[in-house]
């Protein structure tokens, strides 16, 4: 098989865009198109002045050096498509809304369109890369639909290369990734397509973190790593509950069980919940996978890890409402950040969402102040999630602020619900000076000085701690 030269991607949202980019930088001897439906996305990835759709650190000096040279972004998806060796579909695989599976099946509409468009332009071979996390074995359904839809002498391969980057670390886990995982079909023509993906790879990621499967395997692998990784939070915020109720404090205990080598010290932070578009839509995806497969006790078991998200985020919001006497009616509430975690802009499954929502259902005068989010986007998950509250009766009990100190002004109550470094690093006397007395602080990332904040006169709550004073 030639090495491929072209490479397009379908898809330039939070997974596309940043993954294709850095093919792009790495590889200069490859062209890289990335392409969207979405006219506003491709044209804010083609800004001059790099205001691009999507804020990661270390992507605008990624694509301010690539972009132009190698690096393209068009809404011409055909012509990408007919250039291209090798395609990416990196499109989105939401959690389905209506039908058969919902709420728990993937949306796979974007997936299939985008594959029947492959087939319909293609004049050439291909080899398509499923980059969407997506359930076990689409790729078998993408290659029935290419082969039923294509021309004659028109040949596909098919692999899957699941992406495992984190939103706000993304460009650092692209350049320097654990592993990339490559699954093929175990034939002649599968394992030629997986040589020619990994030696794109090759050319900055260290050959023994390039892991070749089975298809299958490889599908499997991103749904699992990401329940598990989501499990871990669930746990230490069950367990958070637990030090709450006992004096113990989620910090030391995490510290002190991170200390095993088989458990490790990553991810154990506990929180107000996680969010993000991935680990919730993954795990449920996995417990439709489990209950369509007549395996019901695995279902239940990894629907759980996200029941216990649910449930940590209304407990936050009792602690709360139970804290401020029992009612935070007519209270002004300043929420501190709205993404689903610090250094991203995106509020996709956002606890914030969650806390807000329950704060404006117990009639309280909600602030928000978050440094990426756009304050259309917050309008927008707001409306989404009170689709039976008219938006001008959301506004009147909501007020969007430039910043953290304006934010918390005449407030009686602090709550952090994005862990970004700004928080820990504002001038809490000055905020203490502007507050309502007696002023609160509910910190759900663990990130305040509780002790520093006490000293100043906050009362201070901290997810997983028992001690209020
Ligand atoms: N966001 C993450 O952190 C992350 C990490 C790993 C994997 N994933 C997975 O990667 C996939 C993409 O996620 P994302 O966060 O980039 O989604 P996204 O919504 O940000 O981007 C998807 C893009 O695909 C475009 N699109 C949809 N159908 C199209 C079509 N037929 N032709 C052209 N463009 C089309 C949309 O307009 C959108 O811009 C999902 O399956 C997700 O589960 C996401």
């Amino acid at each position: 098989m030639p090495a491929v030269s072209k490479v397009c991607c379908i898809g330039a949202g939070y997974v596309g865009g940043p993954t294709c980019a850095v093919i792009a930088l790495k590889c200069p001897h490859v062209q890289v198109t990335i392409v969207d439906l979405n006219q506003d996305r491709i044209d804010a990835w083609n800004s001059p002045d790099y205001k691009l759709p999507i804020y990661e650190p270390g992507l605008k000096d990624v694509v301010r050096q690539a972009r132009g040279r190698n690096l393209f972004f068009s809404t011409n998806i055909d012509q990408a498509i007919q250039d291209a060796d090798l395609i990416f579909v990196s499109v989105n695989t939401p959690t389905k809304k209506s039908g058969v599976g919902a709420g728990f099946a993937a949306d796979l509409k974007y997936v299939e369109s985008a594959t029947r468009r492959i087939a319909k332009v293609a004049t050439s071979n291909k080899i398509v890369v499923e980059k969407s996390t997506v359930p076990c074995r689409t790729a078998e359904s993408m290659r029935t639909i290419l082969e039923a839809n294509s021309r004659p002498n028109c040949r596909f391969d098919i692999l899957s290369n699941p992406e495992f980057l984190a939103e706000g670390t993304a460009i650092s886990d692209l350049f320097n990734p654990d592993r990339v995982l490559i699954g093929s079909l175990q034939t002649p023509d599968g394992i030629a397509a997986s040589n020619a993906l990994r030696d794109i790879y090759a050319n900055w990621v260290p050959t023994d973190r390039v892991l070749t499967v089975g298809l299958w395997s490889s599908e499997l692998s991103k749904l699992a790593a990401n329940a598990m990784l989501a499990q871990r939070i669930s746990s230490i915020n069950a367990l958070s509950a637990i030090c709450e109720a006992t004096g113990a404090n989620i910090d030391e205990v995490a510290h002190a069980i991170g200390y095993d080598s088989r458990i490790g010290p990553k991810f154990l932070r506990a929180s107000v919940g996680f969010g993000g578009s991935c680990f919730q839509k993954d795990i449920l995806n996995l417990v439709y996978l489990s209950r369509s497969l007549h395996l019901p006790e695995v279902a239940d078991y990894w629907e759980q890890v996200v029941i216990m998200n649910e449930y940590q985020k209304r407990r936050f919001t009792k602690t709360v409402v139970d804290t401020l006497f029992n009612t935070i009616t007519g209270k002004h509430i300043a929420v501190l950040g709205f993404a689903f975690k610090a250094d991203t802009g995106d509020t996709r499954e956002s606890p914030a969402i969650t806390l807000v929502k329950d704060f404006l259902q117990e009639k309280a005068l909600v602030n928000i102040y978050d440094p990426q989010v756009e304050r259309e986007q917050i309008w927008a998950d707001l409306a989404e999630a009170m689709p039976s509250v008219p938006s001008s009766d959301i506004q009147k009990q909501v007020h969007i602020t430039s910043s953290a100190l304006e934010c918390c002004r005449n407030a009686e109550a602090v709550v952090i619900a994005t862990e970004w470094r700004e928080f820990r690093e504002i001038d809490w006397e000055l905020v203490y000076a502007g507050m309502n007395k007696p002023a609160f602080v509910f910190d759900g990332r663990l990130l305040v000085d509780a002790q520093k904040l006490r000293g100043i006169g906050f009362q201070v709550t901290v997810i997983g701690r028992g001690e209020r004073l």
